[in-house]
């Protein structure tokens, strides 16, 4: 069976690695197995020269790749209109693997001011050790990417929707900008997924993603993916193979399996967390929402255009200060105040609670922390009863 072009993406995620099927030595199962191997036999010195010198060979040695990441990176790659994909052991892995790979001491590279942070960590601390000097501009604003660029620019990264506000970049400018500059870019779609965003449809040439949420979508495994062309990946993939941030055949396998259920938890999800946040937006104890799906968010319109669906993040600001929202959040009973998102439960994050032991509300609102702000990312519950919870936890929590 080959991975057909025509199918939708429903048929991508169940059949996208069926060409890919070892159901002879595998004893016909239904469901691939977990190759729990480290490492792969040869018949015979022919072979093991083949294997050993094919890059990203899918049964060699799994830190060069295993044949679950085979199947999943055929299934992102399929799902993000990419030539292949590589897969990692986590979101971060995905990221500085990728961006190590590609720069070296001498280079500038442009990245947002906003950025899981994490990945500003990367451009910010990271890199300038390295040699590499990173500019960060404003996500919204086109005239700050090309005012940033110079003579040595060698990469673009950007972020969208990104923390903490669900602010949008415009992909199909970022990468034509990029492009008239011979300037490679990344595109962490991490908070879209591939379902309602295709960065590289718009021009980027390299998509990341934190496999940890939407993908898996169970809160059960950390992963990363890499989505680009046979020529990137291998040059990402020696980076990877040297860095060796190796996702788990298990971890693979688990992540192969949530990948099956990504457009059915999708649809779901996009459909929830509109009528949620369109919902949220008329209660009076809520002073200020952000949702890319809203016609109320700054940016509605250039997300209406790149995106076919805005996601499970709402963020929101609760009346009332501090304790209001962290009452707010506590009282809370279907979702869980945890960091992450995108998996079958709610999770909600007081953001300014990571700060609360080392600032005063006064600190955090000069730090540009609100102090009322949440983040909630929406699962798989019924809507009504993601309203009737957060509905009683609001009557509770703000007078
Ligand atoms: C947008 C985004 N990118 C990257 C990451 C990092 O992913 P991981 O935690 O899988 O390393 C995260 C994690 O929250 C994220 O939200």
């Amino acid at each position: 069976m080959t991975n057909d072009p025509h199918w939708q993406e429903d048929t991508r995620v169940l059949h996208g690695d069926s060409h890919l099927s070892r159901r002879e030595s595998d004893h016909k199962s239904v469901v691939p197995p977990i190759y729990y191997s480290a490492t792969f036999a040869a018949a015979d010195a022919a072979e093991f020269a083949d294997m050993a010198n094919t890059p990203r060979h899918a049964a060699y040695y799994t830190r060069y790749g295993n044949p679950v990441h085979e199947r999943v990176a055929a299934i992102v790659a399929a799902l993000e209109h990419t030539e292949t994909a590589l897969v990692t052991a986590s979101g971060m892995s995905a990221i500085s693997t990728s961006v190590l790979a590609l720069l070296k001491a001498g280079d500038h590279v442009i990245a947002q001011s906003r950025h899981y942070m994490s990945t500003t960590k990367l451009f910010d601390e990271v890199l300038p050790r390295f040699g590499v000097e990173a500019t960060l501009v404003e996500q919204g604003d086109m005239e700050a990417f090309a005012r940033a660029i110079k003579p040595n620019t060698r990469l673009i990264m950007v972020e969208t929707p990104a923390n903490p506000t669900l602010t949008i970049t415009d992909l199909a400018a970022v990468a034509a900008l990029a492009k008239a500059h011979g300037i490679t870019t990344i595109a962490d779609n991490t908070f879209a997924s591939p379902l309602n965003q295709k960065p590289h449809d718009a021009g980027i040439d390299i998509v990341v993603h934190s496999a940890t949420k939407y993908l898996g979508g169970h809160h059960d495994i950390t992963a990363g993916v890499v989505c680009c062309s046979h020529a990137l990946a291998e040059i990402i993939w020696k980076m990877h193979t040297t860095l060796g941030s190796v996702l788990s055949p298990m971890d693979a396998w688990l992540l192969l399996r949530g990948l099956r259920t990504l457009p059915v938890r999708m649809a779901r999800l996009n459909a929830t967390a509109l009528a949620l946040a369109d919902w949220l937006q008329a209660q009076p104890q809520i002073e200020r929402i952000w949702y890319p799906g809203l016609a109320s968010h700054p940016q509605h319109a250039l997300a209406a255009r790149q995106m076919t669906g805005f996601g499970a993040v709402i963020a929101f600001a609760v009346r009332g200060g501090y304790e209001a929202t962290s009452h707010f959040v506590a009282q809370l009973e279907l979702a869980t105040h945890a960091v992450s998102l995108g998996g079958v439960e709610s999770l909600v994050v007081h953001t300014a609670a990571m700060w609360a032991g080392t600032m005063n509300e006064a600190q955090m609102i000069a730090a540009g922390i609100e102090p009322n702000f949440v983040r909630f990312s929406v699962g798989l519950e019924h809507v009504e009863d993601l309203k009737a919870d957060i509905a009683a936890a609001l009557a509770a929590s703000v007078s």
